[in-house]
């Protein structure tokens, strides 16, 4: 199994090699071969080769099986033109893979209730949903215009019937494996793009997946019942920016987005791509205190769709868990009032800890 791997920039190529470190393990208990090549991507591959995602960079994902992300991005590359930006890299990447559908998990694990800054009777009936981000179309790939006196701009959101249907289709058969709910948000009460959305939702519910409970909700209302009631979701449907600021927002009533992988999928035949849901925190890179629990899990999401090794994915769900409920800690998820200061790891120990419950 080839797995092309992105480093990128700030804490990513920390958290990435403890990742490496922990599907090395996982290779050995389980007779695994997985070849890894390294990827430029980001901020590393302006300085180094002027551009964020060159052409060879393309070429060696898609030859690959997978490909494994840390983060990218960061103040250096701020001044950078607003197309040679290193998140230009990245929706590169996702629209040269043809990676439609971003699962990310929304799940509080049961050691890390404390962290969770919702009230306690809101916790306490736990958090356990999915998002499912269409990543390939919106308002993120429609056009972008700056008029030249820089006084009047434009950003067009298109969707296509093609589009929604393939994304409702993973979404659905999300829900099918889980408690059978699809709520699909969308904002169908202002925008052209939500009432087609709406509409073919509906009718894919109604002709395919009558066993599935559908609702529609506009996102405000998703974006206040995420943190009133997160335990009524199960899979949430969206279009692409909207996904963006509802999975963060996910992601925080879990305790930390440290915590949270992602998968993006496509074609079959096409190799999809592995990343934690955080960015490049540059502010601590370099300093071995990330979390590397997002990317150790994004590596067990790769394991579970792109190689279907079950088990092996398992083995490191279950490993963080594990250290998860024995108290052990990084920075982000450390509560002063409930966690053992001699538990508090940095990234690499981190990363030890949950090797060694392998
Ligand atoms: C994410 C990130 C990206 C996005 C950025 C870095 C372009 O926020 O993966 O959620 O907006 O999709
Ligand atoms: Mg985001």
């Amino acid at each position: 199994m080839d797995i092309a791997v992105i480093r990128g920039d700030g804490i990513g190529p920390e958290i990435v090699n403890e990742a490496l470190n922990i599907l090395n393990i996982a290779a050995k208990k389980f007779n695994l071969n997985f070849n890894y090549k390294d990827v430029y991507m980001g901020g590393c591959a302006i300085d180094k080769f002027g551009e964020p995602l060159p052409d060879e960079s393309v070429k060696a994902c898609l030859a690959s099986d997978a490909v494994l992300l840390g983060a990218v991005g960061g103040p250096k590359w701020d001044s950078q033109p607003p197309e040679n930006r290193p998140e230009k890299g990245l929706l590169k990447l996702r629209n040269a893979l043809g990676v439609y559908a971003n699962i990310r998990p929304a799940r509080m694990f049961n050691a890390l209730k404390a962290a969770c800054p919702l009230r306690d009777d809101i916790a306490a009936k736990g958090i356990d949903f999915i998002v499912v981000r269409e990543l390939t179309g919106g308002i993120y790939f429609g056009e972008h215009f700056i008029n030249e006196a820089k006084d009047f701009a434009r950003d067009v959101m298109t969707y296509s019937e093609l589009e929604i249907k393939r994304i409702a289709k993973t979404a659905f058969e999300t829900a099918r494996i889980r408690n059978k709910k699809v709520t699909s948000v969308d904002k169908a009460n202002v925008l052209a793009s939500s009432r087609i959305w709406r509409q073919i939702v509906s009718e894919m519910r109604d002709k395919d997946y009558s066993d599935i409970e559908l609702n529609h909700m506009y996102v405000d209302n998703a974006a206040m019942q995420i943190v009133k009631d997160p335990s009524q979701f199960d899979v949430i449907l969206t279009e692409n920016m909207f996904g963006d600021i509802l999975s963060d927002e996910a992601s925080q009533i879990t305790g930390s987005i440290g915590l949270i992988p992602s998968a993006s999928l496509g074609a079959d035949n096409t190799p999809w791509l592995y990343e934690p849901i955080h960015g490049s925190a540059p502010d601590i890179a370099g300093q071995d205190k990330a979390n590397p629990i997002g990317t150790i899990l994004a590596a067990a999401m790769m394991l579970r769709y792109s190689f279907k090794l079950e088990e092996a994915a398992c083995a490191i769900e279950q490993a963080v868990n594990k250290i998860l409920n024995d108290g052990w800690r990084t920075g982000d998820i450390f509560d002063a009032a409930h966690d053992d200061k001699d538990k508090l790891l940095g990234c690499s120990q981190m990363a030890k800890v949950i090797g060694d419950a392998i």
